[in-house]
């Protein structure tokens, strides 16, 4: 039986959980709960989960996954039902974001359409990721395997993060490397990960250099101009702001 302890716990929860997609989407701040509740499609994805979740635990058969899976037709989120959701998670949009069995996910969390918390392999046990409070991750990326990721960090869209991620940094690129850590850029010899050497990029800079000089001897001792085939760009930028950049 329902008692009035779960009722009110059921009314919070769904306070909490519209009032994340109000005061997080610039979108929806001057709409109105009720207007939330009937239309936005991660809200709905959400509190699908809640009651899968909620069977999931008084191990109800089929259920669970019977509504994890309209859930899924209807909002195009998919969320395992065992997975563990804190409070006021916003999945913005909705739309292609995977939520595996064993993710764990902490309070005021943040996730765009296409996110993924995904397993890496065939393995059993926890095998997902746990998202600490506050965490805010980008639209298109993938999070592997049973990775942390600290409280209120920031993964860019598209980025895929294999490693952990430390709290109140940002992780951008693939693979996901922090660009900054409390708010500054990482530091010492080998902190700036944003940066690292590439040796194959390097070697093909040294070819370039030393083609152009064999072009240059062949001009001075044949007197003919050599015409270059084809132009040859940088691979990238020698350092900078490019986060791929080395
Ligand atoms: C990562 C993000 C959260 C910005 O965090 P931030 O801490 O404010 O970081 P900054 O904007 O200062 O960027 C830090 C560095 O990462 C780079 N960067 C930012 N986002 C990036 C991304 N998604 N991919 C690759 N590099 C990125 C910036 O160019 C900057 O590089 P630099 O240090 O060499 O100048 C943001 O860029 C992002 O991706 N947000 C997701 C938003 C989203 O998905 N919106 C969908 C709405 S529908």
């Amino acid at each position: 039986m329902l008692g009035l302890g779960t009722l009110s716990r059921v009314a919070r929860e769904l306070r909490e959980d519209l009032g994340a997609a109000r005061q997080r989407d610039p979108a929806a701040r001057r709409v109105r709960s009720m207007e939330v509740l009937l239309t936005y499609p991660g809200v709905h994805a959400l509190l699908a989960h809640r009651v899968a979740h909620g069977l999931f635990d008084l191990h109800v058969p089929i259920a669970p996954r019977a509504v994890a899976y309209l859930s899924r037709a209807l909002t195009g989120v998919e969320i395992h039902p065992a997975a563990r959701i804190g409070r006021a998670l916003l999945i913005d949009h909705g739309g292609g974001v995977v939520i595996g069995e064993t993710a764990e996910i902490g309070d005021q969390v943040t996730l765009y359409q296409g996110v993924t918390l995904g397993g890496t392999g065939f393995a059993r046990g926890k095998r997902h990721p746990t998202v600490e409070d506050e965490v805010v991750i980008g639209s298109g990326a993938k999070l592997l395997g049973p990775i942390h990721v600290g409280r209120a960090a920031k993964v860019g869209a598209n980025s895929v993060v294999i490693h952990d991620v430390p709290a109140h940094s940002t992780v951008v690129g693939n693979p996901g490397r922090p660009v900054r850590v409390g708010g500054r850029r990482p530091e010492g010899p080998d902190a700036d990960w944003a940066h690292l050497p590439d040796p194959v990029a390097d070697a093909i800079r040294a070819l370039s250099a030393r083609v152009a000089e064999l072009e240059g001897a062949l001009e001075e001792a044949t007197g003919r101009k050599v015409e270059p085939g084809g132009q040859v760009t940088p691979l990238r930028r020698s350092g900078g702001s490019d986060p791929a950049a080395g």
